[in-house]
């Protein structure tokens, strides 16, 4: 079956398609990606009516440039999977109109899927894929959490962010610092010249027991921080590396704490790591030496896959689709909140579950 995937919910816009006749990667046909972070870097963060917009002046051209990738006439298509949520309901619903238009045109059936679902199986389509079940960490501008995972479709929250996500976290550090939006990778990159040695922020919520994050305490540290700096004439570009690199260590040190304990509770020992934040490479290098420890194995989405993407919708829409479920025709779904506890495994699946 092959199914194209559409990906609007936040800033980017993503398109692929995915073939279930072929397994992991392979069955990845094509896929295409447009970023709007440059239209929203001078607001300092998403602006959702130009976002909405922006996802209409794009999304049909890249649907085209995908199907002549992939060499495939849309009659070629199967079925089309949207992301339909969580997200903002304006560009969610970009997505979820056009797919339904295209499906109804092409008489091929639509599916709504789950964004962090998405998120959740990137890593499924690299060629050492992991075997259910896992220990997932997803982790993303919106989201923190982490899930026991046992299938498609079989989720258990283990714990999340009861505050702001970790790439959130990063995103008002990045502000605080005076550095641009998307600021993840910029942090990063500024903290590579900080002291390790010279501030240590808290690890929130990691002296007690649950694997619940909370990184609102630590924002208000780093502001602090950052305000004691200046009132001693300190916040020079050094100083405002060391508040980068403390800031860091501290997301990445709970992260990981959360992660160790989550791999001794539920006694596994494969851990996924996707959303943004996993393209961090201190976090890669921590979560590394705890699995390490206990002889578990990391895996994660390729570079490009691990922030928003379409080829992650266009694998979970064709498992989903392959296993029969679909929306009923015209009745679009574009669901701004949505858990992803909610989910349930396919009825009757036949779903795509590589060996280990
Ligand atoms: O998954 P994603 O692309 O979009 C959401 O669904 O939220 O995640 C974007 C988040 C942003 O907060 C961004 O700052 C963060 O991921 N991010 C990073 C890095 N790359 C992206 N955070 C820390 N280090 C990075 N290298
Ligand atoms: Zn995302």
């Amino acid at each position: 079956m092959r199914v194209l995937g559409i990906e609007t919910s936040c800033d980017e816009t993503g398109v692929a398609v995915y073939d279930t006749a072929l397994s992991g990667g392979d069955g990845l046909l094509g896929d295409a990606l447009y970023s709007q972070v440059a239209m929203h870097a001078d607001y300092g963060g998403v602006v959702p009516e130009l976002a909405s917009r922006d996802h209409t002046r794009k999304l049909l051209p890249l649907v085209e440039q995908v199907l002549a990738d992939a060499r495939m006439t849309r009659g070629e298509l199967d079925g089309i999977a949207y992301t339909a949520g969580p997200g903002l309901v304006g560009a969610l619903m970009v997505g979820a109109a056009t797919a339904h238009g295209m499906a109804r045109g092409l008489n091929i059936p639509a599916l709504g899927v789950h964004h962090m679902e998405g998120h959740l199986l990137a890593p499924m389509l690299e060629d050492d894929a992991p075997a259910f079940p896992f220990v997932a960490l997803l982790v993303s501008g919106g989201h923190t959490q982490l899930v026991e995972v046992q299938g498609l479709g079989e989720y258990r929250l283990l714990g999340e962010s009861v505050d702001d996500a970790a790439g959130e976290a990063f995103d008002k550090t990045a502000k605080m610092l005076d550095l641009p939006y998307p600021g993840g990778p910029h942090v990063a990159r500024l903290a590579e010249q900080g002291d390790p040695a010279r501030l240590r922020f808290p690890r929130p919520m990691t002296d007690r027991p649950g694997l619940d994050f909370s990184f609102s305490g630590l924002k208000t540290h780093t502001l602090t921080a950052i305000h004691k700096l200046n009132a001693a004439g300190e916040l020079t570009e050094q100083g405002r590396a060391d508040v980068a690199r403390a800031f860091e260590d501290a997301v990445v040190d709970t992260l990981t704490i959360k992660c160790r304990r989550a791999l001794d509770d539920t006694g596994l020992k494969r851990l996924v790591v996707a959303g943004g934040v996993s393209a961090n490479a201190r976090l890669r290098e921590g979560l590394a030496k705890a699995c390490a420890k206990r002889r578990a194995a990391a895996f994660y989405p390729r570079g490009r896959f691990c922030t928003d993407n379409g080829a992650m919708i266009a694998y979970v829409g064709a498992q989903r689709l392959a296993a029969g479920e679909r929306d009923t025709p015209g009745q679009m779904q574009a669901t701004p909140r949505w858990p992803l506890e909610q989910l349930r495994a396919p009825a009757g699946a036949e779903t795509e579950s590589p060996t280990p």
